[in-house]
C-alpha cells in the first residue's frame, strides 16, 4: 500500500484554527499579478508591494560591520546557550536605563528572542493552560491572536474606536469576564491602526492586569518610532516587575528584520517561564548576530531618529498625494504605515476590504493589506506600509487616483 494511504492526513484542531485566510489570498494575488507583469509582451506596471512593514530602509552599518567581524569566530557557529547571551542581556539593561530609567536585571528580567513575533507568540504557551481566556485588542497584530490558537486559549477582543481615537475602554469589559482573563496581550504604538496612543492607555492596562491578577504583555517593536509625541512603554510603569512582559525588537528601529534579532523584558517569573519554553523549541540567536545586536544599542541609539525623518516625509507626501486623488488619508502619529478607511467610492461599489484589495492590485498593480487580515475590527480599513522611497509611493497614490476615478 503507497504510505499516502497508510498515513492519515489529518492536522491538529489548533493548526487548523489559525487559518491563513485574508493573508495568504493577498500573497496569492501578488504573486499571480507579478507573474503577469513579468511577462514579455506585459504592458502592466510592476508590482508595488505596500503590504508588508518590511522597510527599505538600511541597517547602520556598524551592526552590519559587527557582525561580520564575528562571524569567523568559532563559537558564532556554535550552540548559543543562555549563559552566553551575558553580553548581550547586560547591554538591554543598559539600553532600558538609558532609555526608560528602569533597573533591568539582566540575569533574570531580560530574555534574547528570535524576532518579536516569536516571543508574543510563545508567551501564551507558557503561561495559560488550554481553555484560558486572554484579551487582544481589536484590530490585533495577526500573530497576537495565532499564539492563543497554538496555546488553545480562547480570545477575547476588545473593540477599538476610530471615532476614539483607538483608545482601548478597558471598563467596557464586565467584571465577570475580567475575572476570567488570565493574559492581556496589547501595544501601543499599534499596529495596524498606526496609533502611538499615551502612557495612560498603559497604566490603566496595567491597573486592570494588577486588580485582576493576569499577565500583561506590551508588544513594542515600535517604540522608537512615535512621529508625533513619546511611545508608551510598559517599563515606564514599576508595576512590570510583578506582572508585565514588554517585547522589543530590531526590525523596525534598526531595519534588522531579516536577522530576527529581538529581545523581552519582564517579571523573573514570565522570563523564566518563555525560557523554559524557548528551551524547547530553539537554541538562541548566533553570537555573530548577538553582535550587530549590541553595537545597534550601544553605538547607533540615534538610528531611530534618522528613519523618522525620512518616514515623517513619506506620510506627509503619500498622505497628501492620496488626498489629491481624493482619498482622505489621516496623519498617523506613528511611522511605517498609514491606515486608510475604505475611500467612499468603494463602499458605494459595495466592497469591502479585501474585495478593494483584490481589485486595486488587478487594475493597478499597487498591494495593500486588507484590514480585516487584523481581526474583525479591522474591516472596511486598509493598511499602506510606507516601505517605499517617497517617489514610488507618489506613483503609486496615482495609480490608485486613476483606478478610483473609474469607480
Ligand atoms: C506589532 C508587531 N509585533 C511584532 C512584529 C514582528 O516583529 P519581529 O520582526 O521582531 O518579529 C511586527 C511586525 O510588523 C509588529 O507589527
Amino acid at each position: 500500500m503507497p504510505i499516502s494511504e497508510r498515513v492519515s492526513e489529518r492536522i491538529s484542531a489548533r493548526v487548523e484554527r489559525l487559518g491563513s485566510g485574508v493573508f495568504a489570498r493577498n500573497d496569492q494575488r501578488k504573486a499571480a499579478y507579478s507573474q503577469r507583469a513579468g511577462q514579455p509582451n506585459s504592458t502592466l506596471p510592476p508590482l508595488l508591494d505596500l503590504s508588508l512593514g518590511s522597510t527599505d530602509l538600511q541597517p547602520p552599518a556598524v551592526c552590519i560591520e559587527a557582525m561580520a567581524a564575528a562571524l569567523g569566530r568559532p563559537d558564532s557557529a556554535a550552540y548559543c546557550l543562555h549563559a552566553a547571551t551575558a553580553p548581550f542581556r547586560e547591554a538591554v539593561a543598559r539600553w532600558a536605563l538609558r532609555r526608560f530609567g528602569t533597573t533591568v536585571d539582566p540575569e533574570r528580567e531580560v530574555l534574547l528572542l528570535v524576532g518579536s513575533q516569536e516571543g508574543t507568540a510563545h508567551l501564551p504557551l507558557a503561561v495559560l493552560n488550554p481553555g484560558e481566556r486572554a484579551l487582544l485588542l481589536d484590530p490585533y497584530y495577526p500573530s497576537h491572536m495565532g499564539g492563543l490558537h497554538l496555546a488553545s486559549a480562547e480570545p477575547v477582543l476588545l473593540p477599538l474606536r476610530a471615532e476614539d481615537g483607538w483608545r482601548p475602554d478597558f471598563d467596557a469589559i464586565d467584571a465577570a469576564t475580567w475575572s476570567q482573563i488570565r493574559l492581556m496581550v496589547l501595544g501601543f504604538p499599534h499596529n495596524p491602526t498606526a496609533t502611538t496612543g499615551e502612557q495612560a492607555w498603559v497604566d490603566a492596562a496595567v491597573a486592570k492586569a494588577q486588580t485582576h491578577g493576569c499577565v500583561l504583555a506590551h508588544d513594542n517593536p515600535y517604540v522608537d518610532l512615535a512621529l508625533d509625541g513619546e511611545a508608551p512603554a510598559l517599563l515606564r510603569n514599576p508595576a512590570w516587575h510583578e506582572r508585565g512582559i514588554e517585547f522589543f525588537s530590531f526590525s523596525k528601529s534598526w531595519c534588522l528584520g531579516g536577522y530576527r534579532l529581538a529581545f523581552a523584558i519582564g517579571a523573573p517569573w514570565l522570563i523564566t517561564a518563555l525560557r523554559q519554553l524557548k528551551g524547547v523549541v530553539d537554541f538562541n540567536q548566533s553570537l555573530a548576530l548577538q553582535a550587530g545586536a549590541i553595537a545597534a544599542l550601544e553605538q547607533a541609539a540615534d538610528w531611530p531618529e534618522r528613519l523618522k525623518t525620512i518616514y515623517r516625509q513619506r506620510r506627509d507626501r503619500m498622505a497628501a498625494a492620496l488626498e489629491a486623488v481624493g482619498w482622505p488619508a489621516p496623519r498617523p502619529s506613528m511611522a511605517l504605515y498609514l491606515w486608510l478607511a475604505l475611500p467612499p467610492a468603494a463602499r458605494a461599489r459595495g466592497l469591502d476590504s479585501e474585495s478593494f484589495c483584490a481589485e486595486l492590485l488587478q487594475a493597478t498593480g499597487v498591494a495593500l493589506t486588507p484590514g480585516n487580515g487584523f481581526g474583525p475590527g479591522g474591516e472596511g480599513w486598509l493598511r499602506l506600509a510606507l516601505v517605499h522611497p517617497h517617489g514610488q509611493l507618489e506613483n503609486g497614490a496615482a495609480r490608485i487616483g486613476h483606478w478610483l476615478a473609474t469607480l
